[in-house]
């Protein structure tokens, strides 16, 4: 098949290298030109396992291009658009970008051409992208909805054996290209209307960030009353009605997608007149949570002013460089407006912009050069890097030893014995 893949983020660029390793005719269109060059040159502007190599080997391959407008007319079977939806002030995602998709694919795109979104976008896009279509003209483009639910960190993996895919299609032909498509992939498949598509993947996130804050609760309890969140997750994660996953306690969710998509979803409810409870309750406990260090630091030195904080990880999670919505950026901005000086650590970012704080914060990739004369240790982002570090060493260079594990992965015996104070989530110390 001949596809485009209209945005060449963090889901347009690794969808349309899969799409060519599974052996279709890929054309990435981005309207940053600079960007579209490096690619051509097979330079991965984000930082995601596998992916150079893969780009690498679709362009000796001939099967991924790149390019900055639509020049290539011949029969293109189908058109993902990948753009970004940022949240608008309000909370709503932003379709500013997909709707002057839809214009430019109304010029170029050749008849019966296949227009799906892979873009999180609100309950009923597709019935607008629909009606603008007809409004230019082109009653011939079918219109569906395929969400995308990969992980970044695990994006090549989580593309080429998803765990299903969702075909949100009004006609049977919309479905015969998505099925040609997708042939050589061995997922379930749920066929629907485009909106019950669209809602799928919202569900989806929501539901997976509610775990998260319902942990990070049962981990506040947890702290007051000496029980292990560690092992009530585990106890509960072992019956398959729960299951283990996204039972992590820590400083919640961060990246583009559980804030934004979850306050999206309140908003879309809040527009058919629905109160969404449960999910305004689950975004407040998530930003909440992200502070739990702050304050423990204030139980702890009572004054930050003066003091030298170094937060480990600026990434949401490890294996990305994206520090977007990342708690390590809050957090900072809050140390800051305390008094202290703070110092960041991350294996892949190189510089960290925090809201509110006038300069950008440097970042370090050394552990040890961070924690040199630090008052207090934030562990945010559960990077390898951070976990087996020479703790006696950690504790010869840092003015005052004390640790929060805001991610519950730092072995508690190992960093005593070193001499270090740690406290950390739901674990009762
Ligand atoms: C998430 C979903 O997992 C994907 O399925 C979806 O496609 C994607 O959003 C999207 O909408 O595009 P991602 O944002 O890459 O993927 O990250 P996750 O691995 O899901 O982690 C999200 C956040 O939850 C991270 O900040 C992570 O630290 C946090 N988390 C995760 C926890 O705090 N505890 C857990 O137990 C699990």
């Amino acid at each position: 098949m001949n596809i485009w893949i209209v945005g060449t983020g963090y889901v347009g660029l690794v969808t349309g290298l899969c799409f060519a390793k599974l052996g279709h005719q890929v054309w990435c269109i981005d309207q940053d030109k600079t960007k579209i060059e490096r690619l051509s040159d097979g330079k991965v502007p984000m930082h995601e396992p596998g992916l150079p190599e893969l780009l690498h080997d679709q362009l000796a391959l001939g099967r991924i291009h790149f390019a900055h407008e639509y020049t290539h007319l011949h029969a293109v079977d189908a058109a993902f658009i990948a753009v970004g939806t940022p949240p608008t002030e309000r909370g709503e995602a932003d379709l500013r970008y997909v709707f002057s998709v839809v214009e430019d694919l109304a010029k170029y795109g050749t008849p019966g051409l296949l227009v799906a979104t892979k873009s999180t976008v609100p309950v009923g896009t597709a019935a607008k992208i629909r009606e603008r279509f007809d409004r230019l003209g082109r009653s011939d483009i079918e219109v569906a909805s395929v969400p995308e639910f990969l992980r970044e960190g695990n994006a090549i993996e989580d593309t080429l054996n998803p765990h299903r895919l969702i075909y949100g299609v009004t006609s049977k032909t919309a479905l015969t290209v998505l099925e040609a498509i997708h042939k050589n992939l061995a997922s379930p498949v749920v066929v629907c209307e485009p909106p019950t598509a669209e809602m799928i993947k919202y569900a989806s996130n929501a539901f997976l960030a509610t775990k998260i804050s319902f942990v990070n609760e049962i981990a506040n309890i947890c702290d007051r009353i000496g029980a292990d969140v560690s092992q009530v997750a585990l106890g509960m994660g072992l019956d398959p009605r729960i299951g283990p996953s996204f039972l992590r306690a820590g400083l919640g969710y961060g990246g583009s997608c559980f804030p934004k998509d979850t306050k999206a979803l309140v908003n879309i409810a809040g527009a058919v007149n629905y109160d969404f409870t449960l999910l305004r309750a689950v975004v407040e406990v998530n930003q909440r949570q992200r502070m739990a260090p702050l304050y423990r630091l204030l139980n702890w030195f009572e004054d930050l002013a003066g003091l030298t904080v170094c937060l480990l990880g600026v990434s949401f999670k490890p294996g990305t460089d994206d520090t977007r919505e990342s708690p390590s950026l809050d957090l900072a901005r809050q140390l800051v407006a305390h008094g202290a000086t703070v110092r960041m650590v991350d294996p892949v970012v190189k510089d960290a912009k925090v809201p509110g704080c006038g300069t950008d914060l440097s970042v370090t990739c050394d552990p040890y050069e961070g924690l040199l004369d630090a008052d207090a240790a934030v562990l945010v982002t559960e990077w390898d890097d951070f976990l087996h570090l020479d703790w006696q060493r950690v504790k010869n260079l840092m003015r005052h030893p004390f640790w929060f594990d805001g991610r519950n992965v730092l072995d508690p015996d190992r960093l005593r014995e070193a001499g270090l104070v740690l406290a950390n989530i739901g674990r009762g110390v």
